[in-house]
């Protein structure tokens, strides 16, 4: 049994992945080593089988008896320990969930349902960083994937409502307790059904605005509204989130030249883990609905074609429906008023699940195979 260290197991990321893990079966599969950044020599967790203790995780020697590291840890970890672990000559794989190496040349964003290709191409090279994907890209693809694959696609345009979840923790808690203090505000108003609704609003309003809502995470209030811009601002006025749209898409499906454009807006809203997208996509040539949807749905096992039905898009096209699950439906497909080649889309998907966790135990998986 391979030897498999990781790393971060503890946080919101980790806990997903050792979740999944632990319902698959992968533990058994291995021989696990956890580490810590805090808590070396305390007893290890024991998710089915008996790990002994935490070893540190700036340990070198410790990381480099491990033949697969599988971190959760995020980047600052990664850029530290990544390249002194390779300066001590260690020639083990690298599963990572943070972006810091995404582009690295030898690197490969892995999304195997997707690129499962790319990936087999990169293991007979020999290379050995393996790194999850941005979760809007990887969500993005494994919903639209048919179409890619397809060849169908000459341009995306997404515009995304992402959940507090891809900011971390944190950030969820801080939404949540927005969303308590404001509904606190005007919780004798709600009581009485005589109440003015305008009324209630302008409490609501003034809450909001007051400066008293936590906001050390997101910087300002987003309950009950929205935040259009997600990470830092680059150069062309993209945000770095809108960045990775096309850089990571293009690199995961294995194109060099001639990048497939996605561009679009990214706004945080107040769903707690799953990222919604809309899609307005420019097909290379006028494609039948009922075969596009027949393309999309046998792409992979977790896609699914909502029928473009007002109360089945509710049911089931919505973050209620999708959170804690592995399932992306694909929905509100129809040719848009531009033109023939013109598709809207939209897909919602669990964050950490397909957006954070999933891609790195499949990509396990693969090397134990
Ligand atoms: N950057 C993403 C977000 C999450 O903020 O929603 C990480 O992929």
């Amino acid at each position: 049994m391979k030897k498999v260290g990781l790393v971060g197991w503890r946080g919101m990321v980790g806990s997903v992945l050792m979740s999944r893990m632990q319902e698959e079966k992968d533990f058994a599969r291995i021989q696990p080593t956890f580490f810590t950044t805090s808590q070396a020599g305390e007893a290890a967790p024991n998710f089915g089988v008996d790990a002994g203790t935490l070893q540190d995780a700036f340990d070198i020697e410790a990381l480099a008896a491990q033949e697969i590291i599988i971190t959760a840890q995020g980047g600052d970890y990664t850029k530290d320990v990544y390249p002194r672990l390779l300066a001590a000559g260690w020639q083990g794989y690298w599963i990572d969930a943070a972006s810091s190496l995404r582009m690295e040349k030898d690197a490969v964003i892995i999304l195997d349902p997707v690129n499962g290709d790319v990936i087999d191409e990169a293991l007979d090279k020999e290379i050995k960083t393996f790194v999850g994907g941005n979760c809007t890209v990887s969500l993005m693809l494994l919903a639209l994937g048919g179409l890619f694959k397809a060849d169908l696609v000459e341009w995306v345009s997404v515009a995304t409502y992402q959940a507090a979840s891809g900011g971390g923790a944190r950030h969820m808690r801080e939404l949540v307790t927005q969303m308590g203090l404001l509904r606190d505000e005007v919780a004798v108003e709600l009581a009485d059904p005589a109440s003015a609704i305008l009324d209630i609003e302008r409490k609501i309003t003034e809450k909001t605005r007051s400066g008293t809502l936590p906001v050390d995470n997101f910087g300002v209030p987003l309950a009950g509204g929205l935040i259009p811009w997600i990470d830092t601002k680059l150069d062309n006025g993209q945000s770095r989130e809108e960045w990775k749209g096309q850089a990571e898409t293009n690199k995961i499906l294995g194109i060099e030249n001639a990048a497939i454009p996605v561009d679009g807006l990214c706004v945080r809203i107040g769903a707690l883990r799953c990222h919604s997208q809309a899609f307005t996509i420019k097909l290379k040539k006028d494609v039948p609905l009922p075969e596009i949807e027949a393309l999309l749905a046998a792409h992979n096992d977790w896609v699914k074609v909502i029928p473009n039905d007002r109360d089945i898009t509710a049911r089931e096209l919505t973050p209620a429906a999708v959170t804690g699950t592995l399932s992306i439906p694909v929905g509100r497909l129809r040719k848009l008023n531009m033109g023939p080649e013109y598709l809207a889309a939209f897909t919602v998907g669990d964050q950490l699940l397909w957006g954070a966790a999933e891609p790195l135990r499949r990509m396990l998986n693969i090397l134990l195979a």
